[in-house]
């Protein structure tokens, strides 16, 4: 799959920090179910890399990738955890090599003409627009399309259900990350129905 048909299959991609095992499972689910099949769960917790594989055995529809992937360390630890694609709040040549060696669908984030330009460069045409709001949010990728319309983006950083619509709307956006999507309180709760809800809701985006 290529970065640019895994960001068709939803428009929110659930930005995830998983904190203990047992949350992987019923989180994942409850996403899935929701509507949004994309799942990244970020190296930030210690059980990440556990994490996804359990939340691909939980929700086998789902298709689960790593997020915060900075090195090519992290590119061979979520790759032998079954990640199905990786995402990175920038690039450098070494991350961008190791995924390649590893066939791993990589969205590596960009935020400025030129670092969209060097990675065009290598071939990579749908990026993650990182940090979303405070790069310039909207009125920046409206600017980045004028000279570099044959890109696509995933922004993530501030966005929420009050302004993903807006950024959806956008021409040069195919979805949006972002970890509104699994709030805090429901998670410490496990209260997996409001996540539902909320995930059906952003489903409902596309
Ligand atoms: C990320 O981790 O990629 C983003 O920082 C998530 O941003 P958010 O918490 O503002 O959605």
């Amino acid at each position: 799959m290529t970065p640019r048909e895994l960001c068709l299959i939803a428009p929110v991609i659930p930005v995830l920090v998983v904190e203990t095992l047992a949350e992987a499972a019923p989180l994942a689910r409850a996403l899935a179910g929701g509507g949004l099949k994309v799942l990244e769960v970020t190296l930030r917790s210690a059980c990440a890399l556990d994490a996804i594989a359990v939340m691909a055995e939980a929700a086998p529809d789902a298709i689960v990738g790593a997020g915060t992937v900075l090195n090519a360390a992290d590119v061979a630890d979520c790759k032998a955890a079954g990640a199905r694609f990786a995402v990175s709040p920038g690039a450098t040549p070494d991350l961008l090599d190791a995924a390649e060696r590893a066939e791993l669908p990589l969205l590596p984030g960009a935020a400025t003409a030129s670092e969209v330009m060097a990675l065009l460069a290598r071939g990579y045409d749908t990026l993650k627009f990182f940090p979303a709001e405070p790069a310039g949010g909207i009125a920046m990728l409206k600017a980045l399309g004028g000279p570099l319309p044959q890109v696509r983006f995933c922004p993530t950083g501030g966005i929420a259900a009050a302004n993903a619509a807006d950024y959806l709307a956008l021409p040069n956006v195919l979805c949006v990350g972002g970890s509104w999507v699994a709030p805090k309180p429901a998670l410490a709760a496990g209260d997996w129905a409001r996540i539902g809800e909320v995930a059906k809701a952003a489903a409902r985006f596309g």
